[in-house]
């Protein structure tokens, strides 16, 4: 089985194929992932949330992170991995996003290195970039903003916010980033930045006209306990068992029936 690189998701892009992407944070579920062939797994900072039982990303560390992606990488042989820089471990300078995304290569087996913000990250995008690092972008509501936002809500539902994260998206493709996640966005912006863009969008909440999903492993389970986001869609209530879920969400995300408007915000 081929791997799945950046060069062959934009390629996918290109051929108007849908990327399908989840989250995994062990071993187990990243190699069930795998076998049901979705294209990109995301080592998120949601663990905090839905691993470790926090009300937001925050507290997840550098070492929490290498060591769940330690745990992916290993039950991955074929999807494109990319990997969160989590909250306080990128934002100082770009010297310490370089320390940190190198440790999440190294020792985590990232492909990809992920980190949130617009504008005030080009530096740093640029900076990893230009030393040999993939960087994945992640705009719209981004939860490691929570406080600042006032809460976990939808983004770009006005006109200054929204040209906001177009010019965003704009500007972390120019700066180099591969890759783009789109969060909690109205789907006619959606589909405006994946249009805009040559980089692919895989969107969470962000409508069906985003080049890729990708969702929280526990909420398309049904596993976390706590109530799961609006855009979400548990695929195990639909009988079979956990495999047959993760394949029914890749099937929904290629065949154009996942997000539904149920799922999308207007
Ligand atoms: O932390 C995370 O799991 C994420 C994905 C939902 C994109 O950022």
């Amino acid at each position: 089985m081929k791997p799945v690189t950046v060069t062959t998701v934009r390629e996918m892009k290109r051929a108007h194929d849908k990327i399908v992407c989840l989250t995994a944070y062990d071993y187990s579920f990243a190699s069930l992932i795998d076998r049901a062939g979705v294209d990109m797994v995301i080592v998120g900072d949601s663990l905090g949330m839905v691993m470790q039982g926090h009300d937001s990303t925050l507290p997840v560390t550098m070492e929490h992170m290498v060591y769940h992606s330690a745990c992916v990488a290993r039950g991955i042989s074929r999807a494109l991995l990319v990997v969160d820089l989590p909250f306080g471990s990128y934002q100082a300078s770009p010297a310490q996003a370089l320390e940190s995304a190198g440790r999440l290569m190294k020792e985590g087996g990232a492909h990809v290195v992920k980190l949130e913000g617009g504008a005030p990250m080009l530096d740093t995008v640029r900076f990893l970039v230009d030393r040999g690092i993939p960087v994945c972008g992640h705009i719209g509501l981004t939860p490691q903003s929570v406080h600042q936002f006032g809460g976990y809500r939808v983004q770009g539902r006005d006109d200054p916010t929204a040209h906001r994260i177009r010019e965003d998206a704009r500007l972390l493709e120019e700066a180099g980033a591969c890759l783009l996640v789109l969060e909690a966005v109205p789907a006619a912006l959606g589909e405006a930045v994946s249009a805009a863009l040559e980089i692919p969008v895989i969107g969470i909440g962000a409508g069906i006209g985003c080049d890729g999903q990708v969702l929280v492993l526990q909420d398309m389970l049904g596993l976390y306990p706590r109530p799961s986001p609006k855009f979400s869609r548990n695929f195990m209530q639909e009988g079979g068992g956990i495999e047959a879920a993760i394949r029914a969400y890749a099937d929904a995300v290629r065949s154009r029936t996942f997000p539904g408007p149920e799922h999308s915000f207007n």
